[in-house]
C-alpha cells in the first residue's frame, strides 16, 4: 500500500493540479490532497472553500483503484507526512523554471526526514504555463478561464467577486 501527499496552496485547483493527480493514481494506493494552511497569505479562497472546490471536482478524476483523499495541514509537511504515514510527496514540475525552488524544497524536506521521497511529475504539455497565481490574475482581470479550470472553480470564483 503506498500513500502519498500532494500538498499545495490549490488556490485555485487548476487542470494543471488534476492532471497531476490522475498521473499520481498510477503510481499510488492512496493520494492525499493536502492544503497548507498558510496564516501569512491572503487566499482567494477560505481553506474549507479550497477543500469543497477538491472534493467536488475530484469526483471527476480517472483514478483506477487509487483513493483520493482531501485535508489541510499546518507546520512543516514532513512532519505531517509522517503523520500521515506517507511514503513520499508528489509535486508537479512544469519547467526548468520550478525545478530550482522544488529541489531546494525536496532536498531540505529529505534532510528534515530521510524516511519521506519526494517524487516530481510533469503535467501534460497544455497545462505548462497553468499557475494558480495566473489563473486568479486573468479572472480578476476579466478573462476566460475556459480550460485552465475546471468549470466549477470558474463557478465558484464569479459567485465569490459577487457575494463575498
Ligand atoms: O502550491 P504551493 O504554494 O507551491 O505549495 C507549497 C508547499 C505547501 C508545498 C510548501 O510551501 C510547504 O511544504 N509548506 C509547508 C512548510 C514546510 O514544510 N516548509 C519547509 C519546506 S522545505
Amino acid at each position: 500500500m503506498r500513500r502519498a501527499i500532494y500538498p499545495g496552496s490549490f488556490d485555485p485547483v487548476t487542470n494543471g493540479h488534476l492532471d497531476i493527480i490522475e498521473r499520481g493514481c498510477k503510481l499510488f494506493d492512496e493520494i492525499i490532497i493536502s492544503i497548507l494552511i498558510n496564516p501569512e497569505k491572503r487566499p482567494f479562497f477560505t481553506v474549507e472553500e479550497r477543500r469543497d472546490i477538491l472534493d467536488e471536482v475530484l469526483k471527476g478524476i480517472k483514478r483506477g483503484t487509487c483513493e483520493l483523499l482531501v485535508d489541510d495541514f499546518e507546520g512543516l509537511l514532513v512532519h505531517y507526512a509522517l503523520a500521515q504515514k506517507a511514503d513520499a510527496i508528489v509535486r508537479g514540475i512544469r519547467a526548468i523554471s520550478d525545478y530550482e525552488y522544488e529541489l531546494q524544497m525536496a532536498l531540505m524536506n529529505r534532510r528534515l526526514e530521510p524516511t519521506i521521497e519526494t517524487v516530481f511529475m510533469m503535467p501534460a504539455e497544455k497545462y505548462s504555463y497553468v499557475s494558480s497565481r495566473l489563473v486568479k490574475e486573468v479572472f480578476q482581470l476579466g478573462g476566460e478561464l475556459n480550460g485552465l479550470v475546471p468549470p466549477l472553480v470558474e463557478e465558484r470564483m464569479k459567485h465569490k467577486m459577487t457575494n463575498g
